[in-house]
């Protein structure tokens, strides 16, 4: 018997999802008996095998069941693979979608922070654009604020009235309301600063605080928890600087911390530093059950073949480790075996290139296998 017992509540989805799951949970089996704890996996529907299943059953059409919501709320972490596809492509009006189900559980989860790690992989160096002495050393996260700002603000859209922008009558008018509380940002910061105290002890903190009001009490907050954490530095950044700066010198950020907007932009933009889809996973935390991905979709295009890349998932299994768990040593070692098989040649079709021998390109399994 283990001494601990985790609930992990599984979600494949569609398209490759139920591949490449199967090799995170591989993963996590097997540093579960390692590390003396026991990972119950239970796989539960989400998205368009959600909404066939709920469909055939006659019941109301669902790409989040009411059954899947509560296994995830009864779980400590849920692992997530993709949901999409082109057989759920539907737009009539009230057609349900296989990412409400996406939208509906990050909501129902109550996941204020969005985390993407981004790190270079040595082995990988030469397939990005970047140059190699650029890249050398890039090992950072990106913590973005995901339930505030533009996006949840108010939204109006009307016709043009007396007053409303420039020549605002001349046709329509819209708005979109950027608000924060100090509340908002205070839990976003203060996780970041935990995050650096556990890393290299840096923190980037990116607004806009020239120009706008949320930003300068976004940065009065970042300043007063920095007094807290006098082993973390603390950098202040416009995301205008911040958005050079992650191309020009990646390799200065630890913990890049920002609003949502921002955070959405720049995450895109970091993640691209180090090459490819298939390697990039991501973490939603809130207060309870958090939930790990990885950043790409279903991949209809290669479902069933079994060639899809794994390790994008097997990275959110250390994202999960290390952040609903509190498993570093796991997760450091579950990083070093990525590595080292990157670093023996080891790739997946979506990482190979012309001087990959054949015999070197490896399948979704046999991917997880050597990782394991
Ligand atoms: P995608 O990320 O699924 O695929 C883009 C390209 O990257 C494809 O050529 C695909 O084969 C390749 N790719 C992606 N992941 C890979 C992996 N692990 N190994 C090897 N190759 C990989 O994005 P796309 O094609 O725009 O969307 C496909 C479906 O996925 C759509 O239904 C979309 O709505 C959904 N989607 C779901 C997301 C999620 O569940 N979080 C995120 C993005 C898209
Ligand atoms: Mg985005």
């Amino acid at each position: 018997m283990a001494s601990t017992t985790y609930r992990v509540c599984t979600l494949p989805g569609d398209g490759i999802g139920p591949e490449i799951i199967a090799e995170g949970k591989k993963v996590l089996a097997a540093l579960g008996e390692k590390y003396d704890v026991e990972f119950v996996c239970e796989d539960h529907l989400i998205g368009g095998a959600a909404i066939d299943a709920t469909e055939a059953a006659g019941g109301p059409v669902s790409a989040l069941p009411p059954e899947t919501l509560e296994a995830a709320k009864a779980s400590e972490a849920v692992l997530l693979a993709a949901v999409g596809g082109p057989k759920w492509t539907d737009t009539r009006m009230g057609a349900v979608r296989p990412e409400q189900g996406l939208l509906a559980i990050r909501k129902e989860l109550g996941l204020y922070l969005n985390l993407r790690p981004v790190r270079m992989f040595d082995a990988l160096i030469d397939a990005s654009t970047l140059k190699r002495e650029v890249l050398t050393g890039v090992d950072l996260i990106i913590v973005r604020e995901l339930t505030g700002g533009l996006y949840f603000g108010g939204h109006e859209r009307t016709m043009g009235v007396e007053g409303a922008g420039v020549g605002g009558t001349r046709g329509e008018y819209a708005r979109d309301i950027l608000e924060y509380s100090e509340y908002e940002v205070d839990r976003v910061v203060r996780w970041a600063f935990d995050a650096a105290r556990r890393r290299r002890g840096v923190v980037h903190s990116v607004d806009k605080a020239n120009v706008l009001d949320t930003s300068r009490m976004w940065r009065e907050v970042a300043h007063n928890i920095a007094a807290e954490y006098p082993d973390v530095r603390l950098e202040d950044m416009y995301v205008d600087n911040a958005a050079m700066q992650l191309i020009a010198n990646p390799a200065q950020f630890d913990v890049l911390v920002t609003e949502n907007t921002f955070g959405d932009i720049l995450s895109d933009e970091a993640s691209m530093l180090t090459g490819s889809l298939g390697m990039l996973a991501s973490a939603s935390l809130g207060d309870g059950t958090a939930l790990y991905e990885p950043s790409h979709g279903s991949a209809p295009d290669i479902a069933g073949q079994g060639i899809a890349n794994p390790i994008a998932q097997i990275l959110s299994v250390e994202l999960m480790l290390r952040y609903s768990f509190g498993m570093d040593d796991a997760a450091d070692e579950l990083a070093a075996a990525v590595t080292r098989v990157l670093d023996e040649g080891w790739r997946t079709g979506d990482i190979a290139d012309e001087s990959t021998p054949a015999e070197k390109v490896l399948g979704t399994a046999a991917m997880g296998d050597k990782i394991v």
